[in-house]
């Protein structure tokens, strides 16, 4: 059933970044399978490709669909992120990031699949040295999110040198904002990002805690590197193109090397949504490092990758402008 365009299976496809990937390999020109087992993504979110309802647990579905549709390579978003269920539930962690990962690497290495690009994240370096953070920063979790993932990038190699599969694994800072045209957005469910949930605050939902403001920063908040989800779905085409034309496999930071602090979140949200934001002050979270921004030169240089919606208001204002058409996510459109 393959047709003309190249074809990209995307796992995780049903979920807040793989859904936004799906729409920009769409637009560049691929034919996009999804390949989701829902268990946090949506139906309604798969607007673009096909949707193969299935686990990446399940090597032999995999190398059905491969083979089925001539695959040329994967974007593989499938995991659970969530940092303090990680550390609780260490078990399930490894078994869907890494033993799932590889269900999908063999998958790959069996039907001769040469390309994987793989969602990494700045979990990996745990407390920074120094900042903004380079992809020479030590890589050194501390939870177990963030191992799940350095082991995944860690075999790599390996899988490289014994089956010639080459990859990119992008390093996310934190994933934001929603597609500008409105059609697809953020739907986790818990919502644990920030600005999610400040939007939640804002609009009568569940209050918003801030986990300490005695940091060493400006205002006393932690500060983060927030990117917009349609850059780094771009940065997902650009790392694809990348490994189909030079074949050459490396790591690459993603994130507009611009932090902002919890309360420039906050106050960015009363000024887009025109609303007061409850708050209340809650103690720091073990682990929360005062200050994680990237340096994504390498990015830039190797992949042209620039963020074009990295101002703090425009996230801001296209993760509320999905919010307040969908103020119940994708079910109840
Ligand atoms: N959101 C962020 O800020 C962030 C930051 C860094 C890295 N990441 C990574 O990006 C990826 C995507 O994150 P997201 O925010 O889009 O998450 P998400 O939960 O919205 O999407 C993940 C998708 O994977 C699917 N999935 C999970 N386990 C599966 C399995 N066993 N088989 C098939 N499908 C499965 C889910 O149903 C969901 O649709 C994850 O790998 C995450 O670790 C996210």
């Amino acid at each position: 059933m393959a047709g003309s365009a190249p074809a990209v299976l995307v796992t995780g496809g049903a979920g807040y970044i793989g859904s936004h990937a799906a729409k920009a390999l769409d637009h560049a020109g691929y034919r996009v399978i999804v390949y989701d087992n829902l268990v946090a993504g949506h139906r309604a979110a798969v607007k673009y490709g096909e949707l193969v309802e299935g686990d990446i647990a399940d090597v032999s579905s995999l190398r059905a669909v491969m083979r089925q549709h001539e695959v040329v390579g994967v974007m593989h978003f499938a995991a659970f992120l969530d940092v303090g269920e990680s550390v609780r539930d260490p078990i399930r962690y490894y078994r869907n990031n890494v033993i799932g990962a590889l269900g999908v690497l063999e998958a790959m290495a069996a039907e001769n699949v040469r390309n994987f690009v793989f969602s990494s994240t700045c979990a990996t370096y745990g407390e920074p040295l120094e900042t903004p953070i380079t992809e020479a920063h030590p890589q050194k979790p501390i939870n177990s999110y963030g191992e799940t993932k350095l082991a995944v990038e860690h075999a790599l190699p390996h899988l490289q040198a014994a089956h010639g599969i080459c990859w990119i694994a992008l390093r996310y800072f934190n994933a934001s904002g929603a597609d500008p045209e409105g059609e697809i957005g953020e739907d986790h469910s818990p919502e644990i990002h920030l600005i999610p949930r400040t939007i939640e605050a804002a609009t009568g939902g569940r209050g918003l805690h801030v986990f300490g403001d005695d940091y060493p920063t400006p205002d006393g908040t932690c500060l983060r590197d927030y990117v917009h989800v349609t850059d780094l779905a771009d940065a997902h085409v650009r790392a694809l193109e990348a490994l189909r034309e030079t074949g050459k496999s490396g790591a690459y930071n993603l994130g507009t090397g611009r932090p902002h602090s919890v309360r420039q979140v906050i106050d960015a949200v009363e000024r887009v949504t025109g609303r007061t934001v409850p708050w209340s002050l809650a103690p720091r979270r073990p682990g929360d490092p005062a200050v994680l921004f990237a340096s994504a030169q390498k990015a830039h240089a190797e992949l042209h990758w620039t963020p074009q919606y990295a101002d703090l208001d425009t996230i801001v204002r296209t993760a509320w402008d999905w919010h307040r058409t969908h103020p119940q996510g994708y079910d109840h459109q």
